[in-house]
């Protein structure tokens, strides 16, 4: 199954070992909002470091198809002039959010105070996936949704002309629903508020903060200002942590490898991985620690080495959400039983991940367990037998991840779709290589 066109089936050669220093593309959640506050601003906004992935793609073009003029000057390198809080006008045709679920539900968000109707879709994966959690608080702005059943994409949202600001208690840990809630909000009049069950990701806060909108954090609650000018801003992107993990992870389970990856974001709600890793004995230090754009980043450098299998709590689930797919492989890899907890928003991502991953891993010989909720994996010391086809699903992560197992597996592991991984890390293939790994592209 691939996004467009034919699926490309590849596998890695297993026995990688990698070494020397990567350049990790931007952080797509920060590419997203990038895009989207430099489109609600007051004039141009200038953004460096911008991830090229299909998603943040398709949500520049969704700027553009609701008004704002967004130019591509080189690699990474793009300006926004923005129309200004509540500024956007109807679309002519239906916003495509191709595989992005971080693209449409904060398009949504933005659309949903402005008094005009919108239509998004996406590809099999996004028309698949529950939409009743955005569309549910933005109904208490005023905003009208019509879907396919359960809620799903396609989906037209009339968004309200005279919006009420609201007080929402997001009941599941997402900050896709968080930041939907805030994006309508700021073009409602008076405060906005938003409740969490658990802290995520604080991206948009943090950003809304550098355009100028008043957020105020009190514990799981914030408080936004609603219709205020944002400013424009020059924007220097984090290299992606979510994506580095893959060859950080790479290294660890790879014999003799030692990688660098330098300037990556370690926001505290995203950096969940790094303590897991580290909780496994892996050698994998920070050097270099710094602030850049307003978030804290470092270089990475991670070394091959034993591997312990370990708990993994509940409450880190928020900040390692994307990664659980990559411990997995590590966790299979490892010495002794990985359990991880408070797993279940696993199963509602661009694919199933608890059971994509689980019978992958079978597949290639390593014993797994779950639950609607848990996902166990039995290391098996460095010795995972490998020698199986694994089905990606439309899922960037579940590609990349099996790539990883399939560098260190005894026979080698095939991936039925590699063209997914456009989604989020484009070249991903290419910068595995530089490190040492070999693909090889199946014909049949
Ligand atoms: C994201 C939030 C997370 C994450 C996604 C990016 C964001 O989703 O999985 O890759 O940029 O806000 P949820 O909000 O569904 O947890």
């Amino acid at each position: 199954m691939s996004h467009t066109g034919e699926p490309r089936p590849m596998s890695a050669v297993p026995g990688a070992t990698l070494n020397g220093s990567a350049e990790i593309p931007g952080d797509k959640s920060v590419s997203h909002r990038s895009l989207i506050f430099g489109a609600m601003a007051v004039g141009e906004t200038k953004v460096t470091g911008l991830l090229e992935g299909a998603d943040v793609l398709d949500t520049a073009k969704a700027m553009r198809a609701l008004g704002a003029e967004v130019i591509r000057h080189g690699q990474g390198e793009w300006s926004i002039h923005g129309v200004g809080v509540g500024g956007f006008s109807e679309p002519a045709d239906v916003i495509d959010c191709g595989n992005s679920g971080t693209g449409v539900r904060l398009l949504m968000g933005t659309v949903a105070t402005h008094g005009f109707a919108t239509t998004f879709t996406g590809d099999a994966s996004l028309r698949s996936r529950p939409m009743g959690r955005v569309t549910d608080p933005l109904a208490l702005f005023g905003a009208v949704a019509h879907g396919r059943s359960g809620g799903r994409l396609p989906l037209t949202l009339v968004g309200a002309a005279n919006p009420a600001p609201v007080r929402y208690k997001v009941p599941v840990p997402s900050a896709q629903v968080k930041s939907a809630v805030l994006l309508a909000g700021l073009n409602a009049p008076g405060d906005t508020i938003v409740e969490e069950i658990e802290a995520t990701r604080d991206h948009t806060e943090r950003m809304l903060r550098g355009f100028g909108a008043q957020v105020e954090t009190d514990g799981l609650v914030i408080t936004l200002k609603g219709q205020p000018e944002l400013k424009p801003q020059v924007i220097a992107v984090p290299r992606d942590p979510s994506s580095a993990a893959f060859p950080v992870c790479a290294a660890l389970i790879c014999e003799g490898s030692d990688v660098l990856v330098p300037g990556i974001g370690l926001n505290p709600t995203r950096a969940g991985l790094y303590t897991t890793l580290r909780e496994m004995g892996a050698d994998l230090t920070f050097e270099n620690a710094r602030e850049e754009g307003g978030e804290p980043v470092a270089d990475l450098r991670a070394r091959f080495g034993p591997l312990k299998g370990i708990e993994v709590p509940p409450e880190r689930a928020a900040s390692m959400i994307d990664e659980y797919p990559i411990l997995s492989v590590v966790a299979a890899l490892a010495e002794g039983v990985t359990v991880m907890h408070g797993v279940k928003e696993l199963r509602v991502k661009e694919s199933d991940r608890i059971d994509a991953m689980a019978r992958g891993l079978e597949a290639c010989g390593v014993r797994v367990e779950e639950t609607e909720d848990s996902f166990t994996v039995h290391g098996m010391g460095g010795k995972v037998p490998g020698g199986a086809t694994v089905g990606t699903r439309l899922d960037h992560r579940i590609a990349m991840s099996f790539f990883c197992l399939g560098m260190a597996t005894q026979k080698p592991v095939r991936i039925d779709d590699a063209t997914v991984v456009e989604t989020s890390f484009p070249n991903f293939l290419p910068l595995m290589e530089k490190l040492g790994a070999s693909f090889r592209r199946h014909n049949d």
